[in-house]
């Protein structure tokens, strides 16, 4: 039990007031501390607080039960000079206190002795995170789907709210593929195309936009929830106003992409000039929608870890707190980096269509280097340096991909042989399983997908899957993590 004591003033009449703040305060720390809080809270908005405190006064005798004292307060001498006796306090005064406590611990953090570590209502906490990392695996399967289907250059503008609104009449659809109509993309490869064929790749683009606003509205409106109902720890509010900026960039990183593909003088510039958005930007498009993903699970189990309860969380510090599982740790940081590497290498492979050479395994045309590694030519016909062709040359690419995918596969199953013998705990341990298990059906789905040319289903499956491997390596880090004091 924590105590919260305000003084306040109100047309010449002393309030004090002393409340009982139970644990959904925690941040309060001291009867001292929260002495000065709330005085500093008052010297910020004194007539709000000092008028609803006085009309809330009046249903005083209303909300008597919900009303709590702290005997020990009354033996200060100062407030029994102060005190006519027991002061009771409203419902409604309650709320406005926590409320304008909370505006001074976040004004002056260092005024508490916790500084605002732990989150209230974490569990709300946890689930709004876990839902948005939710919907962004939702969209990271459907973006998949949108480059697949190459629907991802059908809509030429970014309009945030017009945008929402598909065309809805003929003539609105004839306008909209009037413009589609000047790209590149229609005029090297689609000049065929035809009204009902255009719309199904306008749909699958629309839907792909309208899903990102979603996740923003699904991030911000709770935040600002959050936020003015101070039930956010000050880490968890630092690093929630972090993710936010990085929805907010992904937004544009898309339109940077997709912008990339519409230019004529951008696709004619590059070694080969088919006109799709470039490879680098999709790369940096997925791979910060990983870290919005990652973020969001990361944070959510953390919200979760930190309500176990004093007990659980004492228990699991004393298991982590072993120093033979330091290098454990360590390697489940190196094999998440090399997950997120793999998966940008992929994002580079589907951007190329290098999927679409060397549909064989376990060589590439009867060599394990291929023989055009090397090769690739700028548009004067001269060969480029060496690392571009790790980034541009379809086939070293996809060299690239399989070393990198091949690593991982050794690096999972190499942990998992290490560590299932330590003292983990179970969700480690759990952890260690999926992390091996799914990169193994992850390699398999890359071969199929490529011995196959690339098919969608397959392809979609694949990268969904680079998401599930991503999302165990997430998890065993985090459950790794060492407790903090
Ligand atoms: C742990 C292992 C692997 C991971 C994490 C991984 C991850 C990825 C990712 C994220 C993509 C991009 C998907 C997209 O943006 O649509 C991708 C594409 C691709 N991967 Fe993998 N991959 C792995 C293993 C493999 C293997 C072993 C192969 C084949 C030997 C392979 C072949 C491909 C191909 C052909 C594509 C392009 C598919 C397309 O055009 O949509 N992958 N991979």
């Amino acid at each position: 039990m924590r105590t919260l004591l305000l003084r306040s003033g109100y047309r010449g009449a002393c309030f004090t007031q002393i409340q009982t703040v139970t644990s959904r305060t925690p941040h309060i720390a001291s009867p001292r501390k929260a002495a000065t809080i709330a005085t500093r809270a008052l010297s910020v908005p004194p007539h709000t607080f000092s008028r609803s405190l006085f009309s809330s006064s009046l249903h005083l005798r209303n909300s008597m039960s919900r009303l709590d004292t702290l005997p020990s307060m009354m033996n200060n001498a100062h407030l029994q000079r102060t005190l006519p006796g027991n002061i009771y306090i409203s419902t409604h005064s309650v709320n406005f206190i926590r409320k304008f406590a909370a505006a001074a611990v976040a004004a002056n953090p260092s005024d508490t002795e916790s500084s605002s570590t732990t989150d209230r209502d974490p569990n709300s906490v946890a689930y709004w995170l876990l839902t948005v990392a939710a919907l962004t695996y939702g969209i990271i399967v459907l973006g998949g789907l949108t480059r697949l289907t190459e629907s991802g250059l059908s809509i030429t503008e970014w309009n945030l709210i017009k945008g929402m609104k598909a065309p809805s009449s003929e003539q609105e659809w004839q306008e909209e593929f009037a413009k589609y109509k000047e790209t590149p993309e229609y005029k090297v490869l689609n000049h065929h195309m035809t009204m009902p064929e255009f719309k199904r790749i306008f749909y699958y683009e629309w839907a792909h936009r309208l899903w990102g606003r979603a996740i923003g509205l699904a991030f911000l409106v709770p935040l600002g929830y959050f936020l003015a109902r101070g039930k956010l720890s000050r880490p968890t509010a630092t690093k929630a106003i972090g993710l936010g900026s990085l929805i907010g960039f992904q937004g544009f990183l898309g339109w940077y992409m997709v912008r990339s593909g519409l230019d004529p003088q951008h696709v004619e510039g590059r070694p080969i000039p088919v006109p799709r958005v470039s490879q680098h930007r999709l790369a940096a498009h997925l791979m910060t929608a990983f870290l919005v993903y990652g973020g969001c699970v990361w944070m959510g189990f953390d919200v979760l870890r930190s309500n176990l309860g004093k007990d659980k969380l004492e228990a699991l510090r004393k298991q982590l707190d072993n120093p033979a599982l330091r290098p454990l740790r360590r390697y489940g940081y190196a094999l998440l980096s090399l997950v997120f590497i793999t998966a940008f290498s992929g994002a580079l492979v589907a951007g190329l269509d290098a999927g679409l050479v060397y549909n064989e395994w376990p060589l590439m045309g009867g060599r394990v280097v291929p023989s055009d590694m090397w090769n690739l030519t700028d548009a004067k016909g001269e060969k480029v340096e060496r690392w571009r062709n790790l980034v541009e040359n379809p086939s070293a690419v996809q060299f690239d991909h399989r070393m990198l995918a091949y690593s991982t596969l050794a690096s999972s199953t190499a942990l998992f042989m290490y560590g299932r013998r330590l003292p983990i705990p179970r969700p480690a341990k759990a952890a260690l399983h999926a992390v091996m298990a799914l990169a193994y059906c992850q390699a398999a789905l890359g071969i199929f997908t490529l011995l196959y040319l690339v098919p969608i289903p397959l392809a979609s499956a694949h990268q969904a899957g680079s998401v599930a491997v991503y999302t165990a390596a997430v998890w065993l880090v985090q459950a790794m993590k060492a407790v903090p004091k």
